[in-house]
């Protein structure tokens, strides 16, 4: 049997491998805590369970959904950016609701990409945006995020024969992996370049309600001019706690939206109805749940900062997302230290070198772990020593 040669461009999912490697610990009876996926441990609202089931036993919702999404839930997306960020959208033309946003993600390189084109693609990233540049034949530029700079890319070293190439730019804040933040100039910048070089942006924005210390991060939509290049992907995973759930949306420039909607149309049949019902009511029923989840994460934040500060890894407090990302120690790199780690005190982090070369000499750890877990977790990264110090010393 012959696979494509599309296929010999994809290794498993960079998640597949660490929790393979996890399993295979644990199978050998060692007790690993992991640190290492980004997936809420806090279940889903009650009130949204409770709209989720009394759907599920509605007949209708049985039947074949329809690609575009249920208009109630169109309205409730467009309601959700109006009240949130202030931001007009036209439900019809300008909301598309997803079955998770990693779908459209994957599938939106498809409506844009040629084969040869380019994606400027950041670096480290959430490792969809170049796989799906790959699969659809384009090719990744990518723009490397500094600590220097705020894990910002800094788009004016792009060279102009690059950004003739480019069809497609991606970014996302609050970021996966760093835990870095942009304000409204940074997504005004991005509007400006892609204007400029017609560029379509696509921002990735599924943490911005979990932040931090009253911090609240901005929409891209919020940018003049947002709208006439680009669309924000968004996500009820993390803000409501329903990865399993899979669903999410994507907003913005009518014409991308429709596109995607048409390629989608012949590729999935929509998200069961049941749960776009739920999805309506976690985005138009009571929020304080997204304040509760925040303080709960605030409070690991804090924890897990205070003692990878302490065992010598250089950390930065992060205003929103779910992760912390650590700066290796000198005589490391992030795959000797994720490996250290796990021998030494049983604990996954995910090294930064699988979100790109940009993220070599960092690890992530996300915030997603039972409070019980993080305690033990954290005990036993107190309790880990810098080998390779002492060897540097000697
Ligand atoms: C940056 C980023 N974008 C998108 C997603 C996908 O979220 P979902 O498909 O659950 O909506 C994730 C999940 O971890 C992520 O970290």
């Amino acid at each position: 049997m012959k696979l494509s040669r599309r296929m010999d461009k994809l290794k498993p999912y960079l998640f597949v491998e660490i929790n393979q490697k996890i399993a295979e610990k644990k199978a050998k009876g060692e007790d690993i805590i992991s640190f290492a996926i980004g997936d809420p441990d806090i279940p889903t609202p009650p009130h949204i369970i409770d709209r989720l089931c009394r759907a599920a036993h509605d007949p209708a919702n049985h039947r074949y959904p329809e690609t575009a999404g249920l208009p109630e839930l169109c309205q409730a997306i467009a309601g959700w950016y109006q009240r949130r960020f202030d931001v007009s959208l036209d439900p019809e033309t300008e909301v598309l609701p997803l079955i998770g946003s990693k779908e459209g993600i994957g599938h939106i390189a498809f409506c844009f990409i040629d084969p040869g084109d380019t994606t400027l693609v950041p670096d480290p990233a959430y490792p969809v945006y170049s796989i799906s540049t790959m699969l659809a034949g384009g090719i990744p530029y990518y723009m490397a995020l500094k600590e220097e700079n705020d894990f910002l890319p800094n788009l004016k070293i792009i060279r102009d024969y690059i950004l003739k190439q480019a069809k497609l730019l991606w970014i996302n804040y609050p970021n996966n992996p760093t835990g870095a933040v942009a304000e409204l100039d940074f997504f005004q910048s991005v509007v400006e370049l892609a204007r400029e070089h017609d560029i379509v942006v696509c921002h990735d924005g599924p943490y911005s309600e979990v932040a931090f210390d009253g911090y609240q991060p901005v929409s891209l939509m919020q940018a003049d001019g947002a709208k006439e290049v680009g669309v924000e992907f968004h996500s009820l995973s993390k803000s409501y706690n329903m990865t399993g759930w899979r669903i999410g949306m994507v907003v913005g420039n009518a014409k991308m939206v429709d596109a995607l909607r048409r390629l989608k149309s012949n590729l999935d049949s929509g998200i069961p109805q049941a749960i776009q019902y739920a999805a309506i009511e976690a985005l138009t029923g009571p929020q304080d749940c997204i304040l509760e989840h925040n303080a709960i994460y605030q409070r690991r934040r804090d924890l897990v900062v205070e003692v990878l500060t302490n065992i010598g890894l250089e950390v930065r407090l992060p205003k929103a997302s779910l992760y912390v990302w650590a700066k290796v120690p000198e005589g490391y790199n992030s795959v000797d230290l994720t490996a250290d780690l796990l021998d030494q005190v049983g604990v996954a982090v995910t090294p930064g070198v699988g979100y790109g070369r940009s993220g070599e000499g960092y690890v992530r750890l996300s915030l997603t772990i039972p409070d019980a877990a993080l305690v033990k977790g954290l005990s036993r990264l107190s309790g880990w020593r810098n080998t390779r110090r002492l060897t540097v010393k000697r």
